[in-house]
């Protein structure tokens, strides 16, 4: 590797973590290292990948591996890794196939980049973070979650194409965990900076918010095999520069509690400050009650996956 340059390591080269190399390939981040199980597969997308970088004006160095000594001394490593859902199944369905994964990477991870910020996309999202932070027993706040601004950029798309403006000028806010119980926030949502509640009427916003939650679900039907992949892929590749250049972007993510909205001790999505530290700090919103319970009920459903199904502080 030339020396200069921030290494990012993207764990999975399946569907997401192509596409978020893809996209940390455009916009000139760093050299990127793809691993993966099949080392084929990550070698070939990563040479088909550097071919386009004559095309598309980029340069730097794309490889692929199956080998965790590959990885040394990445800046971010960004986590792909483990079985999309199919038609009918809850990200929660996935837990046991991908623990097992999710602790693999993360001893290689621990090993070989142990000074890295992690990024993890493996589903079911919330419990998979956690269980990496445990693994890696790195600090929590270098270890964070995409969901949240995936599920913004969902609800954003929606209301985007209800008001009949550009994507650019929506800002939509959802927090809790990536899956039924996720909340989404018309408060906080707005078109540049006018409420959407003055822009669309209540039952357009409550569907639009129903939609939302059910956002991934929606894709992985049409898809009938594998679930998305441009924009939750493109989502880590957002928060990845946002380490790596030290943007302070204020994004929601899922980060780990220890007393913010009243709960300890579980990963869930809430508005953070993310820069090169990682999750430098944990914003909190002043929510009405109702909405905060609803925060509260969504990570307590966690917790309580953490503890039945992972074991975690049982
Ligand atoms: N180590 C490294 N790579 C692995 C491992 C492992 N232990 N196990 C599986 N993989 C690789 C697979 O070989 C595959 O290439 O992870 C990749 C997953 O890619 P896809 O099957 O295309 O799945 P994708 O759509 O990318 O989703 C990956 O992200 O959004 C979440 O729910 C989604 O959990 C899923 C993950």
């Amino acid at each position: 590797m030339p020396a200069g340059r921030r290494t990012i390591a993207v764990i999975g080269a399946g569907n997401v973590g192509a596409t978020c190399a893809f996209a940390l390939a455009e916009r000139k981040l760093g050299n990127i290292v793809m691993l993966d199980i099949f080392e084929g597969f990550a070698k070939g997308k990563a040479l088909d990948m550097s071919q386009a970088g004559q095309i598309l004006n980029y340069d730097g160095v794309i490889t692929g591996t199956s080998s965790y000594e590959d990885i040394a001394g990445a800046d971010v490593v960004v986590v792909t890794s483990g079985f999309p859902r199919q038609p009918g199944m809850t990200r929660e369905d996935l837990i046991s196939k991908n623990a097992g994964i999710i602790s693999e990477v993360g001893n290689g991870i621990r090993e070989y980049a142990p000074d890295s910020i992690v990024i993890v996309v493996t589903n079911p999202l919330d419990l998979m973070t956690y269980h990496m932070w445990k693994t890696t027993g790195f600090p929590a706040e270098r270890v964070v979650g995409q969901a949240g601004i995936l599920d913004s950029a969902r609800m954003t798309h929606f209301i985007a194409e209800a008001v009949g403006v550009s994507n650019e000028d929506v800002q939509a806010m959802v927090l809790g965990g990536h899956g039924d119980t996720m909340v989404p926030l018309p408060r906080y949502t707005t078109v540049s900076g006018i409420p959407i509640t003055q822009l669309l009427d209540d039952e357009t916003i409550r569907s639009i918010g129903e939609r939302t939650a059910g956002g991934g679900g929606e894709i992985v039907k049409l898809l009938e095999r594998g679930s998305a992949f441009y924009a939750p892929g493109s989502a880590a590749a957002i928060m990845a520069e946002a380490v790596l250049e030290d943007r302070k972007r204020l994004l929601p993510c899922s980060a780990y509690l220890n007393g913010e909205y009243g709960m300890n001790d579980v990963y869930i999505g809430v508005p953070v400050v993310l820069g090169k530290n990682g999750v430098e700090r944990i914003v909190e919103l002043d929510l009405e009650d109702s909405e905060l319970e609803s925060l509260q009920a969504s990570g307590s459903f966690y917790k309580t996956q953490l503890t039945d199904v992972l074991n975690y502080g049982a």
